[in-house]
């Protein structure tokens, strides 16, 4: 348990009631068991196996190519190392969009095979038919408005989002029709902060931020983007709170050079 509260297991009861009282919610993304135990014993409040381990983890440079498999095989193992966080895991691209009867039979599997608590997927209006579907049968859903990462080729590339009033106007009808679809809280990326300001405001759901300004109710960010495990490129709206993958390169520099020059293993590592 952490030193932050008593909650044994958060839910999303236990989300609506923090919500409630102003306490901003913690959010990192996680691909494995390791890494989840880590995030869960820092105290996060909730981990989402994100569809970006197909570049974090898969060496890809999109999230399109990412498989239901891969999402179950790292849910599950994420599932393994966190105790208390709630995990949400992410549906890649078409494992919903299909219909909603499709988005049903892969939601569940998330939930039945990886033992995922929660499903989030991409869209907002046009996804709302989806979401109640999923909702109605009781899975929890997650929105996620702004940037849609698996529209990247449509887009042509990665834009902050609702610059224009008629742009800003959709996404308010988007984070509207989410809510009302059941959701039980909603991803913001990406959007100028005094849209998610607002539609923070306007909503009754909890809003989790990335690089969506300061008054959302909650932060998301990449594990790896803030522990600079991830170098090929910084988001904007990333803050860098390590530098491990310059100390991985030095301790693994550090290791190659005493396995060649002989002073790696001693007799302390060796048996008699
Ligand atoms: O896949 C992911 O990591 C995400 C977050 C950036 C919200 O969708």
């Amino acid at each position: 348990m952490s030193i932050h509260d008593d909650v044994t297991k958060v839910g999303v009861q236990q989300i609506r009631k923090w919500t409630a009282a102003g306490r901003r919610l913690v959010v990192v993304t996680a691909y494995d068991a390791l890494m989840a135990r880590l995030a869960d014993e820092s105290g996060v409040d909730m981990i989402l196996v994100g569809d970006s381990l197909g570049m974090t983890m898969l060496g890809y440079e999109t999230t399109i190519p990412v498989t239901l498999r891969d999402c179950l095989h790292h849910t599950a193992a994420v599932k393994r190392g966190a105790k208390r966080a709630m995990v949400v895991a992410d549906m890649p691209f078409l494992t919903y969009q299909i219909s909603p009867e499709q988005a049903l039979r892969n939601a569940g599997r998330l939930l039945q095979e990886a033992g995922a608590d929660a499903v989030k997927l991409e869209g907002g209006e046009r996804l709302a038919p989806t979401i109640r579907r999923l909702v109605d049968c009781g899975v929890p859903v997650l929105g996620h408005i702004g940037i849609l990462p698996q529209s990247v080729k449509a887009e042509g590339g990665y834009r902050v989002q609702g610059r224009t009033p008629e742009a800003a106007a959709q996404l308010q009808r988007d984070a509207a029709a989410v809510q009302d679809a059941g959701a039980f809280a909603l991803v913001l990326e990406c959007l100028p902060m005094a849209l998610s300001q607002e539609i923070t405001a306007g909503t009754a759901i909890p809003t989790i931020g990335i690089g969506a300004g300061p008054h959302c109710d909650g932060q998301i960010q990449v594990l790896h983007d803030i522990l600079g495990l991830f170098e090929d490129f910084v988001p904007h709206h990333t803050k860098r709170y390590a530098a491990l993958a310059d100390q991985i390169r030095q301790a693994l520099a550090a290791y190659r050079d005493e396995v060649r020059g002989g002073s790696f293993p001693t007799e302390e590592q060796s048996f008699r």
